[in-house]
């Protein structure tokens, strides 16, 4: 008898090692002198000075954590403004934060589905609502990506009396956009409920970044529900549904991530608080992202990005992985998304822009990225 109990884990880490699937951690420097094109921190607010008072403010006034789960000690005022707010923002009737955008996606879908209702998921939709689906207990159907017809015929072939669509609002891994205005009216027709990830819509995409579903027009629908995180274009942590009054009474009541998670802790509040109140202020700050996403794809010789993600698609994990490394080597910090995060032979670099990124920066990104992509794709470095 083997007896290390542990001893299978060297074989698989030896198996991730062969596939180009090994992943370190890298802590960051607090001061780096690398261009970030790997974060998620879209409107460049992070170190911003109103964000970082915003989350000090609430650190000092509220204490380090929550203190306890939403029910019973977790819940500040600022809880309770800051769930107002996001939801006037984004036009929804009412907001619920939750401790993450993850746990938001969990505590959502599992409330609104259970035995005996149907949920039908995007084949790209986020890793959280995939957990989500598997959570539910429900029966889960897998719609091929974007297909809206697909979506029509399960809903109008189902034998259950309810049933829930997911979708992201923009996709994580590509950075395309779900068809959500034919996909709410397949939903709406079939009776179904429709819940979007707004996780990298909102701030990026709408009016003043108000996300994909304000900028379609179904903003307050009451049959569609936005799940939201406040770590990316807010540049703090939690995450948030919003939708109808009565959705959010029976998250409340039944969403197992909200009841049994400890509350956002304060300072993460605060700062969400403050960050909405700098995009508000600068509502231009969306189109920049935009504009500067534009470039960077323009620079990476790929398609005109919908979003602030620009996916730099190479083939095997290991030129990825490769290409990822010298780019960081070179002072540009990119991401690079393997399986099982994409589908087999079509590892990439994930690169996002930023609404702060300037003239300079840009021309460094060309410049490395002329010389890594052109290696990467087997070809002479050709001017960018
Ligand atoms: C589409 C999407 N949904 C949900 C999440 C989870 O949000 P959080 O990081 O706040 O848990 C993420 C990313 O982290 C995401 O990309």
């Amino acid at each position: 008898m083997n007896t290390d109990p542990l001893s299978w884990l060297d074989e698989r880490a030896a198996e991730r090692v062969d596939a180009g699937l090994h992943r370190d951690l890298r802590p960051r420097a607090a001061l780096s002198a690398s261009i970030d094109l790997a974060s998620n921190d879209y409107l460049g607010l992070s170190r911003h000075p109103e964000v970082v008072a915003g989350a000090a403010d609430s650190l000092r006034r509220w204490g380090t954590g929550s203190t306890g789960s939403r029910l019973v000690t977790g819940t500040t005022a600022e809880h309770a403004e800051l769930e107002v707010e996001l939801a006037e923002f984004v036009g929804a009737r009412s907001g619920l934060v939750f401790a993450s955008g993850y746990a938001a996606n969990l505590g959502a879908v599992t409330a609104l589905s259970g035995r005996g209702s149907l949920v039908v998921s995007d084949a790209g939709s986020h890793a959280s609502l995939v957990d989500a689906c598997r959570l539910s207990r429900a029966r889960v159907e897998i719609a091929p990506h974007r297909d809206v017809e697909a979506v029509d015929r399960i809903l109008a072939a189902r034998t259950e009396e309810r049933a829930l669509v997911l979708t992201d609002s923009v996709f994580s891994a590509d950075g395309d956009l779900a068809p959500l205005a034919e996909l709410h009216r397949v939903t709406r027709a079939n009776g179904a409920l429709l819940l979007v990830d707004e996780a990298h819509g909102i701030g990026v995409r709408g009016t003043g970044g108000r996300g994909l579903v304000h900028e379609v027009g179904l903003a307050g629908e009451p049959d569609l529900i936005i799940t939201a995180t406040l770590s990316k274009a807010f540049a703090a942590q939690g995450g948030a549904v919003l939708g109808d009054e009565r959705v959010r009474a029976h998250l409340i009541d039944t969403a197992r991530t909200f009841i049994f998670d400890t509350g956002l802790a304060p300072a993460a509040v605060g700062a969400a608080r403050a960050a909405l109140r700098v995009l508000r202020a600068h509502p231009d700050m969306a189109g920049r992202v935009l504009a500067r996403a534009a470039e960077i794809a323009r620079i990476a010789d790929v398609g005109q990005p919908d979003s602030a993600v620009v996916s730099v698609v190479l083939g095997a994990a290991a030129v990825a992985d490769a290409a990822a490394r010298e780019c960081r080597a070179r002072g540009l910090e990119v991401g690079c998304f393997r399986p099982p995060s994409v589908p087999e032979g079509t590892s990439r670099l994930r690169l996002t822009a930023r609404a702060d990124l300037t003239p300079a920066e840009l021309d460094t990104i060309a410049d490395v990225l002329g010389d890594v992509l052109a290696k990467a794709r087997g070809v002479d470095a050709v001017p960018a």
